[in-house]
């Protein structure tokens, strides 16, 4: 039976890969790859370097396919569901095309499988909707949390406190979970931060996570907003692209 690899590879420094991860990529006779276009083809060869430095003495197919864009002039959701369905018909055909019944596939996915990424509701979907069937593994990898928390030197939670997991668009939207002193936002385009710019709280920022290029800032949230949108923009601006995340916390009470 064909089998499927999901494989967390960390959120951007090379050596956050598991042996875990190696030992699944070494597994594998194909690699699945989605070139994000030329803006993002440093994020395709960072996969491909992987792929290059930890399998060894195994002969491997890379088959790299164009990753379809999610549709911005539909709501979010809907266009977060077709999104889904294009990809789903992608992963389809590359399962029943390009891997034969008993080879094992790899797809290696950024930071971790379980947040903010769609490849397991698509494996599933695939599944349940298709006539294909194959066995598959998730291989857990370093989020961009851990990597956030680990160079701000800081814990995720103060004692006995919850964190909560959210998204720029969440937080412009005025839809923060209840309760939460501490906060982590993701995938934020800048208009969540600058919809609080103004609130009464710390940041622990950072962009391009356990990359050459890894910026940090930190302190109170009304001294430094401008300073991040300011240095995100450039960043954006000189690379084509941009992943940043940071954590917002409430200052201890009294
Ligand atoms: C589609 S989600 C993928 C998250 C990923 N699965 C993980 O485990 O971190 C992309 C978002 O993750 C965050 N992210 C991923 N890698 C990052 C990095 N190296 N530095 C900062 N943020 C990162 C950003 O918030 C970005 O918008």
């Amino acid at each position: 039976m064909r089998k499927i690899l999901l494989i967390g590879i960390g959120a951007g420094n090379p050596d956050y890969i598991t042996i875990q991860a190696i030992k699944a990529l070494n597994q594998a006779d194909v690699v699945f790859l989605l070139d994000k276009g030329e803006d993002k083809r440093d994020l395709s060869d960072f996969r491909r370097s992987i792929c290059e430095r930890h399998i060894e003495n195994r002969y491997y197919r890379v088959v790299e396919v164009e990753s379809p864009k999610r549709d911005t002039s539909k709501t979010y959701l809907q266009g977060v569901h077709s999104w889904h369905r294009e990809k789903s018909d992608i992963f389809t055909s590359l399962i029943a095309n390009e891997l034969a019944e008993d080879e094992v596939g790899a797809f290696l996915v950024w930071g971790d499988p379980s947040l903010y990424d769609s490849t397991l509701r698509i494996i599933d979907r695939i599944l349940a909707d298709s006539a294909l069937s194959f066995e598959y593994q998730v291989i857990p990898g370093i989020t961009s949390i851990q990597a956030l928390a680990a160079e701000h030197k800081i814990s995720l939670n103060p004692i006995g406190e919850p964190v909560q997991i959210t998204t720029g668009r969440m937080l412009r939207e005025n839809r923060p979970v209840p309760n939460s002193d501490n906060t982590v936002v993701m995938l934020d385009d800048g208009s969540g931060l600058s919809s609080i710019a103004e609130q009464d709280a710390e940041i622990f920022w950072g962009a391009y996570l356990g990359t050459p290029d890894q910026l940090l800032i930190s302190g109170n949230l009304k001294n430094q907003a401008a300073n991040i949108l300011k240095a995100r923009a450039e960043a954006r601006a000189r690379k084509g692209w941009i992943m940043d995340t940071y954590i917002l916390r409430q200052p201890p009470k009294a």
